[in-house]
This record gives structure tokens, C-alpha cells and sequence, in this order.
């Protein structure tokens, strides 16, 4: 593991770490039914559309290195990027795919990857991660600025006025009075977008839209219509305009 240990001094970056710490060594189990496997499921499948062999790909705020690897097996020369040294640890233990490029794994704050050249990634993945970014808008443009123009991000974002996410703050709220700390990832986790504003946010970093889906562990993707999922997963490519 490389160490890259700029962040350590700044509380809020570190927060979302800190939280991710103690959840290490059972991360990926639970990657093994329900929820999480389907969504690692809907990610394969848009890694078998986007991911060429041979690409440069970062996997920003990688956790146990679940989707790393998916990428690696696809043949992409990844780098898998965590604040949390357990998730690293844990990251390098597992095997890598056959035949498949070795992996980096980079203990760092991903908030500033002043480490890597601009334009030196030809993709991007981003799971489960922005919402915990202090900074949401500063953190797309540092991405932006290190993948090249046309390179692929995929970037998975809470809706504002999910269904289940704002249902858990009510219990949040209701488990507060008697004392209780219910759905403790919510008060980390604060980044939340209209799927509305989307497109316009990502253009801002110079980020073109081509796909927006969605994920939701309740609701099936008919029910989604007209009401907000979970997670909004986007694909977009970095404007070549400039
Ligand atoms: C919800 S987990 C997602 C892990 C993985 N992407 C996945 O989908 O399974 C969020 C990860 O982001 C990492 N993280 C949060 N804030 C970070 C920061 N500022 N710098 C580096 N990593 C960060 C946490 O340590 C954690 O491993």
C-alpha cells in the first residue's frame, strides 16, 4: 500500500473515514446476498459497457476493493484509493483476479489527488462515496481534472427525497429522543442532489451525462418511476471541448 497521508489534519475529509474504519473487516461480506449484491451486479454491468483492457482506472474511496477488482478483471491498470487504512488492509488481502493486471492500492484523501498528473486517467469509478466528501463540488473537479478528456466516470449519487434514505432520517429522528443511534451512516453521509440538477452539476466540472439509472434495494425498477431510489448511478465522459 502506498501511503499518501496529506488528509490526516483536516476533521471533516476525515469523518467519512473514520466511520468506514470499524466497518472494515466485514465490509464485503456483506457484498454477498441482497442489497449490496445487487448492486455490485448493476456495476459489472455497466463496467462490461465502459471498461476497455489496457485503460488507466482509479477507484476513488474503494473500501474492501470489491469493484477494484471488477475493474482489474476487465483488464483495466487500476489504482484503488481509501482513507482507511483497515479497508486497504483488508483490500490487499484478497486474491486478485487471474491473468489480470496487479492493482495499487493507495491509502490517501481523495478529496486531493494533488499525487497524479492532470488528464492521467482514461476512468473513473466513484461508489458510494460523495456523499461523504465535505466538499462534493471540489472533489468533481479535482476528478475532472485528472481524467483525460473523453474519459469515462461513473459516479453513484443519493437523490434528494429518497425514498428509504429520507424514511431512515424520520427514524433517526424518533430513536434520537429515546437515546438511540439509529442509521449512524447518516450522520456522515450528507451529500444529496435533485436528480433534477444532475446534468448541470456535472457540467460545471465539464462532465457530459450519457446514462443516468438507478438503484434502489426495496423497490424494483418499475416502482422507481415517481419516486426517488436510493441511488442514482451515472455514467458521463469528461467534455473533449476544451
Ligand atoms: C460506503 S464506502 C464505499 C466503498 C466502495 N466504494 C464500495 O462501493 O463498496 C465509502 C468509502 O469511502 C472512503 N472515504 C470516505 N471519505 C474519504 C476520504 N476523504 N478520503 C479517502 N477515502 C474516503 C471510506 O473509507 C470508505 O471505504
Amino acid at each position: 500500500v502506498v501511503e499518501r497521508f496529506e488528509f490526516y489534519g483536516e476533521s471533516a475529509s476525515a469523518l467519512g473515514v473514520q466511520f468506514h474504519e470499524d466497518l472494515a473487516s466485514q465490509w464485503e461480506s456483506g457484498y454477498l446476498r441482497g442489497s449490496f449484491k445487487s448492486r455490485l451486479e448493476l456495476f459489472c454491468a455497466i463496467l462490461d459497457r465502459r471498461v476497455a483492457a489496457g485503460e488507466r482506472w482509479l477507484d476513488l474511496g474503494c473500501g474492501s476493493g470489491i469493484i477494484t477488482r471488477e475493474l482489474s478483471r476487465r483488464g483495466a491498470i487500476v489504482t484503488g484509493v481509501d482513507g482507511s487504512p483497515a479497508m486497504l488492509s483488508y483490500a490487499k488481502s484478497r486474491p486478485n483476479p487471474q491473468n489480470a493486471p496487479p492493482i495499487t492500492w493507495v491509502l490517501a484523501d481523495i478529496q486531493k489527488l494533488a499525487w497524479l498528473d492532470s488528464a492521467s486517467c482514461d476512468g473513473i469509478l466513484c461508489s458510494s462515496v460523495i456523499e461523504y466528501m465535505p466538499d462534493p463540488s471540489s472533489f468533481l473537479e479535482e476528478i475532472s481534472r485528472v481524467l483525460r478528456p473523453g474519459g469515462t466516470l461513473i459516479l453513484s449519487i443519493p437523490p434528494r427525497g429518497s425514498v428509504i434514505r429520507t424514511a431512515q432520517k424520520i427514524f433517526r429522528v424518533i430513536f434520537g429522543i429515546i437515546g438511540k443511534d439509529a442509521y449512524p451512516y447518516l450522520s456522515v453521509s450528507k451529500f444529496e442532489l435533485s436528480p433534477k440538477r444532475v446534468k448541470n452539476w456535472l457540467a460545471e466540472a465539464d462532465f457530459v451525462v450519457s446514462r443516468m439509472g438507478s438503484f434502489d434495494p426495496l423497490m424494483h425498477d418499475r416502482a422507481i418511476i415517481g419516486l426517488r431510489p436510493s441511488l442514482l448511478i451515472v455514467e458521463a465522459y469528461k467534455d473533449r471541448s476544451e
